[in-house]
């Protein structure tokens, strides 16, 4: 087993010239295995998604999501190693979502990845899967510090300033449903499926974004956190009130306009933001950063204000472990490492470090 740790007057010292990480993620409905080479190059990552087997459930059961997490994770680590045409004795470190997520879930993942870096004797390191999502950003471009990142995912709506690697500082945050919940939750109430982000982003291009006079939560003067439940309830008392009085309601209008009122605040922030702070580099992360409107909108703003919007292929927007073996790179040439006891954290929080 070759580890590539050389000892330099006393000090332990990284050769950094290839490191290929193996990482895991498996902290909500898809078990995914990638190898990472140098933190940038993407050698495979295989994404195993449960989505049909809890789509009759309308949303993820956790139980479901950890039986399946056991059968795959094993035959989807050799499919990675296949496709990389490498073997364990290749690899460097192992890397894995140790939080925030379901917690059976999130264990499969910790227990594989305590269970390889121990036969294989090579580094253990825990990541934060939000910060995964982050560093799915690097992998797709060459950023320079400050960094503006606006994370939108099933769970985080965040405005997160990061001045170096991993620093996180938050400027802004929801207060109650996050983005992609608001949109899971939406398309519910519409009888389109789960996952909802997708289906109300394919509905939507069909319809008029000024068909339904919808919300838009600001919140109060300069505030840069968000609130979408009222949107949401608005959506909700919109189809009652049609359904009492025998409407019909186009759907259509209806995604389009809930999509317009959702993009409109988080634009509007998101510039507000970059200026409050002056960063002129703006990322998206999280499930939602794949949705078209946002990706578009964003884009042509930051644009009118001088600032440069990156964000990543839409592959690496939702769960992947390719995010995972990037935000691991940068702990392993620091020699942050996890020990062999690390434990699935499911509230874990973004900068937080919490070994035992
Ligand atoms: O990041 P992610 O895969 O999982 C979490 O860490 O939460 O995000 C999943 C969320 C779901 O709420 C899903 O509906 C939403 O991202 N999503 C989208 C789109 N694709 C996924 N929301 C809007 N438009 C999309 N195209
Ligand atoms: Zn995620």
């Amino acid at each position: 087993m070759v580890r590539r740790f050389e000892e330099q007057k006393g000090e332990s010292r990284l050769k950094l010239e290839e490191i290929k990480i193996l990482a895991i993620e498996t902290s909500c409905d898809e078990t995914s295995v990638a190898i990472i080479k140098n933190g940038k190059e993407i050698l495979t990552n295989i994404i195993s998604s449960q989505i049909p087997c809890h789509q009759k459930f309308g949303g993820v059961v956790p139980e479901i999501a950890s039986r399946k997490h056991v059968e795959l994770i094993n035959p989807v680590i050799q499919e990675a190693l296949d496709e990389a045409s490498l073997t364990l004795a290749d690899i460097d470190a192992v890397a894995v979502t140790y939080g925030p997520g379901l917690v059976g879930a999130l264990l499969v993942g910790v227990s594989t990845a305590k269970a390889l870096a121990f036969a294989m004797d090579v580094p253990l390191i825990g990541v934060n899967h939000m910060e995964g999502h982050i560093y799915a950003n690097f992998l797709a471009n060459d950023l320079e510090f400050p960094v503006l990142c606006l994370v939108v995912s099933g769970g985080h709506t965040e405005l997160i300033l990061i001045r170096e690697h991993g620093t996180y500082e938050l400027l802004g945050k929801t207060r109650d449903d996050a983005a992609g919940e608001a949109f899971d939750k939406v398309a519910r109430s519409l009888g389109l499926g789960y996952p909802g982000g997708p289906l109300i982003d394919k509905l939507a291009k069909e319809g008029n974004p000024e068909g339904v006079v919808l919300p838009r939560a600001y919140l109060e003067e300069g505030s840069l956190d968000f609130s979408f439940s009222g949107l949401k309830s608005a959506v909700l008392n919109y189809l009652n009130r049609a359904q009492q009085k025998g409407e019909t309601i186009n759907q259509a209008d209806l995604a389009a306009s809930f999509q317009r009122s959702v993009t409109d605040v988080l634009v509007n922030k998101t510039i507000r933001a970059a200026k409050q702070v002056g960063v002129k580099n703006v990322i998206l992360a999280g499930g939602v950063a794949a949705n078209v409107e946002l990706r578009e909108r964003l884009s042509a703003k930051a644009e009118d204000n001088g600032l440069a919007l990156y964000y990543p292929p839409l592959v690496l927007c939702t769960d992947n472990a390719a995010m995972i073996g990037a935000a691991a790179y940068y702990k392993f040439i620091k020699g942050d490492f996890a020990p062999l006891n690390l434990n699935a954290l499911p509230n874990l929080k973004l900068g937080e470090k919490k070994y035992f």
